[in-house]
This record gives C-alpha cells, sequence and structure tokens, in this order.
C-alpha cells in the first residue's frame, strides 16, 4: 500500500533513493517518482527498474523524496505518480493514504487560482501548503497549517525547494518510522529500507511531525513545538530482508518455516508443567482470568489465522470465540464490554481495518491484545497486551511463514488461557511437546516441494480450483484457495467439505479439479466421503493426507502426505504444501510471485 521514502544527509541521494524504493517495492509497484532539490523529478509507470532507465546523472543532491505507488484515487499513470508538485514548483510531496476531504479542499483551491496537474487526492496537500506558504511565509508552519484541513489518512514527506536540506514528514492513522544516523536522517513507511543504513529509529505517531535536516531531527505535534519520542532499535538485520539466493522472497519465506515456528515458541514453553510463558500478556493475565469472549479480528490471511484460533481456543480453553473480517467489524454495533477480549491478528500491525476495529472496540470498553509481526508498529502499540510472532520481515506480498507462525501464536494461547482454566496438566504437556516437533516436521514437508512442483505443473493449466476441508482445516480450506488466487490468478473456492453438496458440488466436472485437505483427523471418514462424491461426478482430487495413509491411495493418486500431528496443529502442517503448490503454480504460468497484480503487502487504507 503506497511507499515513501526520504532522505537528508551529506551523501549522494539518488543511490540511497533508489535503494530505498527497491527495499519497499512490495508495498506498491504501479508506478513510482522520486525528486531531488534541484535536480529535478522523475516519475515513471512501473516499478523501480523502469524509473532507472529515465534517470540522467545529473540528478546530483544530498536530499530527496520519493514514492511507490498503489493506485486508490486516479489511474496508475505518469501524472498521478509521486512527487505531487504545487502551481509554482516549489513544494514536492510524496503520501501513503487517503485525504478524504480532497474534492471540497481541491474546489477550494481551484476558486483560489491553482491548477491541478493529476486526478490523485495527494495533489491537494502540494497546493495547500503552497497556499499556507504564502500566509506564513514558514515552511514548517505551513505544512503544520495544511494538515489542519486534512480529513483522511496520511503518511507524508514533504519538500521545499526554498529550504531543499529540510524534510517535513508527517503521520496520521499511515505508517511512519524515522531513521536516525549521524548527520543523516530517512524516513520510510517501515523499517526494512533502512537497515543498511541505521538500527536506531523512532516510529512516529499519529499527529506527529518530524522536521529532518543533515543535523538533526525534531518531532513536533500540531500543538506542541516538540514532543519527546522514544528512540528503538531494530531487532533484525540486512540479511534478513535478501533473498538468500532463492528465486523469490515468497519462495524463501516458506523454506524458512522451521526457522519461523522456532522463533515463535522460543522460550516460551514449559513443557514439563504443560505451560507456556507469553510475557506480553503478563500486565494483562489477571484479567484474562475473567474473560466471557473473545471476538478474533484480521483481514486476509491473518482472518484464516483467526478462524483455526477460534476452533483451538473453544476447545482447549473453554472460551465463546467469534471471528470477523475487520472491514464488518469495525462498522456494525457489536456488543462488547469489559469481559470481552477483542485479539487482532496481523502480520505488518498496520492494517487499516484492523487497526479501526481496535480503536472500536477499546471505546466500548474491550481488553485489546495482539498477535503481530512487526515490532513497535500501530497495532502492538495500540493494543493493551499482546504476542509477538517473532517471524521476521515479511517481503512477500503473499502472506506464508507469517500465517503459520500466527497458527503457532494462537496454540500458545489457547494453552495459556487454557491452563488458567481447567485445561489439565496432561494436556498442556501434550500441545506443548507436539508444538516443540513441529520445525522438524514442517521440514518434513518442505522435502517434498519436487513433488509438489510436479503437482503445480500438473494442475497449472486449470482455470478453477475447489479447496476443502473439515474442522481445524476448514480455514485452511479457505487460505489455500486465497493463496491459489492471488499468486497464479486462477479462480479458486475454498469451501467446508460437508457444504459441498449445498451448492459447490454442482460446479465439479472432469475440468474442475479439487484439493482436498484430508489428514488423519476426528472427521477423516466424513472427508474419504466427500471425496468420493468428488470422484464419482468424474471431479479430479489432488489431495493432503497423513504419512501412512493407504485407504486414500485406492482412490486418489495425486497426494501429498505430511506428518502426524495434533488435530488442532495439523493447520500448520497443512499450510505450508498449499503455500508451495500455490507458488510454484504461479511460477509455472510465468508470474512474478511475489508482485502479484494489484495487491499490497500492506493495506494501510481502507
Ligand atoms: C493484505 C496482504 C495479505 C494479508 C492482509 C492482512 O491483503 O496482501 O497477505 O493477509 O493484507 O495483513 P496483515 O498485515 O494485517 O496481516
Amino acid at each position: 500500500m503506497c511507499g515513501i521514502f526520504a532522505y537528508t544527509g551529506n551523501k549522494e541521494s539518488l543511490p540511497i533513493l533508489l535503494d530505498g524504493l527497491q527495499s519497499l517495492e512490495y508495498r506498491g509497484y504501479d508506478s513510482v517518482g522520486i525528486y531531488i532539490p534541484n535536480a529535478g523529478i522523475v516519475k515513471s509507470v512501473g516499478a523501480v527498474q523502469e524509473l532507472k532507465k529515465k534517470i540522467t546523472s545529473t540528478m546530483v543532491g544530498t536530499s530527496g523524496i520519493a514514492h511507490l505507488r498503489w493506485a486508490t484515487h486516479g489511474e496508475p499513470t505518469e501524472v498521478n505518480a509521486h512527487p505531487h508538485v504545487d502551481c509554482s514548483d516549489t513544494i514536492y510531496v510524496v503520501h501513503n493514504g487517503i485525504i478524504e476531504n480532497y474534492k471540497e479542499l481541491k474546489e477550494k483551491l481551484i476558486s483560489l487560482g491553482h491548477t491541478f496537474r493529476s486526478a490523485t487526492d495527494t495533489e491537494v496537500l502540494a497546493h495547500l501548503i503552497e497556499h499556507q506558504l504564502k500566509e506564513t511565509e514558514d515552511f514548517e508552519l505551513a505544512v503544520v497549517a495544511s494538515l489542519h484541513e486534512v480529513k483522511g489518512t496520511y503518511g507524508i514527506a514533504v519538500s521545499y525547494k526554498g529550504d531543499p536540506e529540510k524534510i517535513i514528514a508527517a503521520r496520521l492513522g499511515a505508517p511512519v518510522v524515522l531513521g536516525i544516523g549521524i548527520n543523516k536522517y530517512f524516513i520510510a513507511s517501515d523499517a526494512s529500507p533502512l537497515l543498511r543504513h541505521t538500527k536506531d529509529v523512532v516510529y512516529l505517531r499519529d499527529g506527529d511531525i518530524a522536521v529532518l535536516t543533515p543535523q538533526n531531527y525534531r518531532i513536533r505535534t500540531y500543538t506542541d513545538v516538540e514532543v519527546i519520542r522514544k528512540k528503538q532499535v531494530l531487532d533484525f538485520d540486512v540479511e534478513q530482508v535478501k533473498k538468500d539466493g532463492y528465486e523469490h522472497f515468497m519462495l524463501k519465506e516458506i523454506m524458512e518455516g522451521p526457522q519461523v515456528i522456532e522463533n515463535t515458541i522460543r522460550g516460551r514453553l514449559v513443557p514439563e508443567k504443560g505451560l507456556v510463558k507469553l510475557g506480553g500478556l503478563d500486565a494483562v493475565n489477571e484479567q484474562l482470568r475473567t474473560i466471557e469472549r473473545i471476538i478474533i479480528v484480521g483481514c486476509g490471511t491473518a482472518y484464516y489465522a483467526g478462524l483455526v484460533g477460534e476452533y483451538m481456543l473453544e476447545e482447549y480453553a473453554g472460551i465463546p470465540v467469534e471471528v470477523e473480517i475487520g472491514s464488518e467489524f469495525r462498522y456494525r454495533n457489536a456488543p462488547v464490554d469489559k469481559h470481552t477480549v477483542l485479539l487482532a491478528v496481523s502480520q505488518s500491525g498496520e492494517t487499516a481495518d484492523t487497526l479501526e476495529a481496535i480503536r472500536e472496540a477499546k471505546r466500548k470498553g474491550a481488553l485489546t491484545l495482539g498477535i503481530v509481526n512487526a515490532v513497535g508498529s500501530t497495532i502492538a502499540r495500540e493494543t493493551d497486551a499482546g504476542i509477538y510472532n517473532h517471524a521476521g520481515p515479511e517481503i512477500g506480498v503473499a502472506s506464508t511463514k507469517a500465517f503459520i507462525s500466527q497458527l503457532t501464536a494462537l496454540a500458545l494461547l489457547t494453552v495459556h488461557l487454557g491452563r488458567q482454566r481447567g485445561m489439565s496438566i496432561d494436556v498442556g504437556r501434550n500441545i506443548t511437546k507436539e508444538l516443540k516437533l513441529l520445525p522438524e516436521k514442517i521440514q518434513s514437508v518442505l522435502d517434498q516441494r519436487e513433488l509438489i512442483y510436479s503437482l503445480a505443473q500438473k494442475y497449472a493449466g486449470s482455470r478453477d480450483f475447489l479447496y476443502m476441508g473439515r474442522k481445524y482445516n476448514y480455514p485452511i480450506a479457505f487460505e489455500g484457495a486465497l493463496k491459489l488466487k492471488e499468486i497464479s490468478y486462477i479462480h479458486a473456492e475454498g469451501c467446508g467439505a460437508g457444504e459441498m453438496k449445498h451448492g459447490p458440488i454442482a460446479m465439479i466436472d472432469t475440468e474442475f479439479p479439487t484439493l482436498a485437505i484430508a489428514p488423519h483427523d476426528s472427521v477423516y471418514e466424513k472427508m474419504l466421503s466427500n471425496i468420493e462424491e468428488i470422484k464419482a461426478r468424474k471431479g479430479k482430487v489432488l489431495a493432503i493426507a497423513t504419512e501412512g495413509d493407504i485407504r486414500l491411495t485406492d482412490i486418489i493418486s495425486d497426494i501429498i502426505y505430511i506428518p502426524q500431528t495434533l488435530e488442532m496443529l495439523t493447520p500448520i502442517l497443512s499450510a505450508v504444501p498449499l503455500q508451495l503448490f500455490a507458488y510454484y503454480t504461479g511460477v509455472a504460468k510465468g508470474f512474478n510471485v511475489d508482485r502479484p497484480r494489484n495487491l499490497a503487502k500492506s493495506v494501510t487504507v481502507e
């Protein structure tokens, strides 16, 4: 969802800005642009590679702003690409977010004589600042006054020709990180492009405005000229955001699965006592003993993780759970009180709909918890307590390693809450013991990637796909279908296998294959019947089954095996071959799987 990057310091800014853009490329790739004071502005449709072709060696300077666009208002054309400029070519703005009152602001500015060049909402910011500059004759005050007039969300960086070394950045509802170096300062939409320059960062809060020069930085709000924000040290390094020899981030991140689960459970299991330790929940542990209901909120893949969490928490902790997508919860009037927990699941910790759901639940008095991967992100900061996934940065747009770490964190939470309310020590021991074995078991799934590759080749020509599963693997059917849609653009539908006969089976014929998730669990027999029903309609079936299952081999030949584990943990294993299947199908069809069309990694607008 759009990426902004800015630099001011004493080095050549062009390579720094291009490198920053490249690291943020997963946030948007419709169009791209860069501005270096006194050197000019260059924009291009497409990604950074396209921009590079247009850049000349004359772009010399020691500051600048840059942008990657994921279009909301206005088509992805060069004119609509950022930076946006005022009438007099003095104010340059890059923006992530949506200016909701842009139409009325635009009308007002046009009536004042301003001429607009693009169809974007962002351009009003440049003209507003130009207008305010005439009144105040001060760059900083002009930005502050302009932001007063704006409704909506923004992460912005602004450069002014009259003060070329200064960058002003601001945040409201869209992430902005300030990187602090020695005689160099940076602004970025997330921390990944900052790593090669510095590990010291400040995450701006809503309403913060940062003023950067090569010598220092200062953070202010609309009202206070200076506020102090705590510096944080990034806990990951450059190596973690490289492809490590893999062709795509998506494959690298799937292959990291065993390590990711090690990291999510590290230091948190006490198998001999059947307990887990979740330091991030210490502050609310007493309150958790009295909660009566959990509402899990997430979007996309995180929502499907939440659905698995519902099954775990209700079965083992006995707490009633509901799961909702953020965009629905935030707008309906769900009854919520102080005995309700709103549990937000989010990889980025910045998804606008999930964040607003948290704010809505807070207003109604709920306790809010997060299962978040990005340390220091808005959701991590705004929830009362939470569990970090520790999956490391996820760059591939389609979520993979974060998903299995979300499921693992939900299993940890289940043991934690379950043991507070009646789960026996034996059950606690059993789950923690099995959690420990997961990394090795995931590795054995990954070792079958050649088989999965060949199955992907076989089915890549399909136009449609049905994914079906039951109980714990019901949400995995939806997640598997989502992955295939996102990466290979094959139409895929998830369905509960029991529900198949109420509609989806009508679509089945020789050209409409089904992927059945049928591990050896409490609903295995029912899954076998559903597979038979598909076969009876001449549908092709590809299955995920448990190692040693010989009954399935009598019915179908395309089977990917996963090791035996506890039923509640099977989704952590069954999700992995579905990720690989989607990956290899996308690659077989010649798509750039790290940049699926129309999608963005972190959706910071509604
Ligand atoms: C986007 C991504 C998905 C992700 C969803 C939620 O749509 O493309 O992969 O699942 O946002 O993101 P979050 O960061 O909140 O987990």
